[in-house]
């Protein structure tokens, strides 16, 4: 146990992209934390799936198959939650799709199908949580998923990389506009985390998986638990004078030099 069984006792979070990756791997760890759980994701099986794994835990779970790109299907998830619960104190905006295209070759669909669950879908999280979080007797918090590459450029993931640097400023807007709220906004920015689909897709299936680890002063991939315990940190009591920050949760893999593992055409 890395945190205190009650680190999160009394809480309602809300995770979207929460039955698998990353964002499960915060579930657990809230739940580890005593907190209550909305889950919002587009597949029932994966959410019915951590439903009972959640469960098995002890924890009080209710899921809600959700398409992010859609306003409505948000505010609807959020609403439940509350219908369910009677509060939401904590929202993370962890749903996202990528895959690897040079920018030449992308359509404009694979553009936009990016920017809209990234972006788009972020913003609706956050507008959709407002009222609720501002209620929150422990001080809302506002968490959405960066990446360092998005400011550091990111080849092969033009789409993404734009939609994280978005993002960032969407959070950093936000908390400033909703400080005076007690809402805190921030962003984690994980690296490599080695049990995710992402670093399958976006490092394995690219075949530049040892040269990704090779940049990680830390020796290591990471693992979603990593991330977790970031997110419950901000969460609990312990994280509540931090808003418009950004934590970086990559083993250091952003203050080397040795590229950015992307098989480019002049490597
Ligand atoms: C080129 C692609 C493509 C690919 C999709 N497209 N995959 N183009 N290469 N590999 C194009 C399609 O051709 C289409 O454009 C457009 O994108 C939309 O594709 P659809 O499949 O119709 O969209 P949809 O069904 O909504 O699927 C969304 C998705 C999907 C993002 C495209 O891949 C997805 O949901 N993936 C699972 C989520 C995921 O990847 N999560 C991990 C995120 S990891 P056209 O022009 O043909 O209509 C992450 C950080 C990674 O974000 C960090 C790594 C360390």
């Amino acid at each position: 146990m890395t945190f205190t069984a009650d680190a999160l006792a009394g809480r309602v979070a809300f995770i979207t992209g929460g039955a698998s990756g990353i964002g499960f791997g915060i579930a657990k760890a809230f739940a580890a934390c005593g907190a209550r759980l909305t889950l919002a994701s587009r597949n029932i099986e994966k959410l019915t799936a951590a439903k009972q794994e959640l469960e098995a835990m002890g924890a009080e779970v209710l899921v809600v198959q959700t398409d992010v790109r859609s306003p409505e299907a948000v505010q609807n998830a959020v609403q439940q939650t509350l219908e369910k619960f009677g509060q939401l104190d904590v929202m993370i905006a962890n749903a996202a799709g990528n895959f690897v295209v040079p920018a030449e070759e992308m359509s404009a669909n694979a553009w936009k199908v990016v920017i809209d669950i990234d972006l788009n879908g972020t913003f609706f999280c956050a507008q959709a949580a407002f009222d609720a979080l501002s209620k929150s007797e422990f001080g809302g918090r506002f968490i959405a998923i960066s990446t360092t590459r998005a400011l550091e450029g990111w080849p092969g993931c033009a789409h993404a990389g734009a939609a994280k640097a978005g993002i960032m400023s969407l959070c950093r807007t936000l908390a400033n506009e909703w400080g005076d709220r007690g809402i805190r906004c921030n962003t984690i920015a994980p690296g490599a985390i080695g049990d995710t689909e992402g670093v399958k897709r976006i490092y394995e299936d690219q075949g530049v998986a040892n040269r990704q680890l090779a940049s990680i002063p830390l020796g290591e991939l990471g693992k979603t638990k990593d991330i977790a315990n970031a997110a419950v940190f901000l969460c609990s009591d312990a994280g509540s004078y931090i808003t418009g920050a950004d934590i970086v949760v990559d083993g250091g893999r952003n203050r080397t030099h040795s590229g950015t593992g992307y098989p480019g055409k002049r490597d």
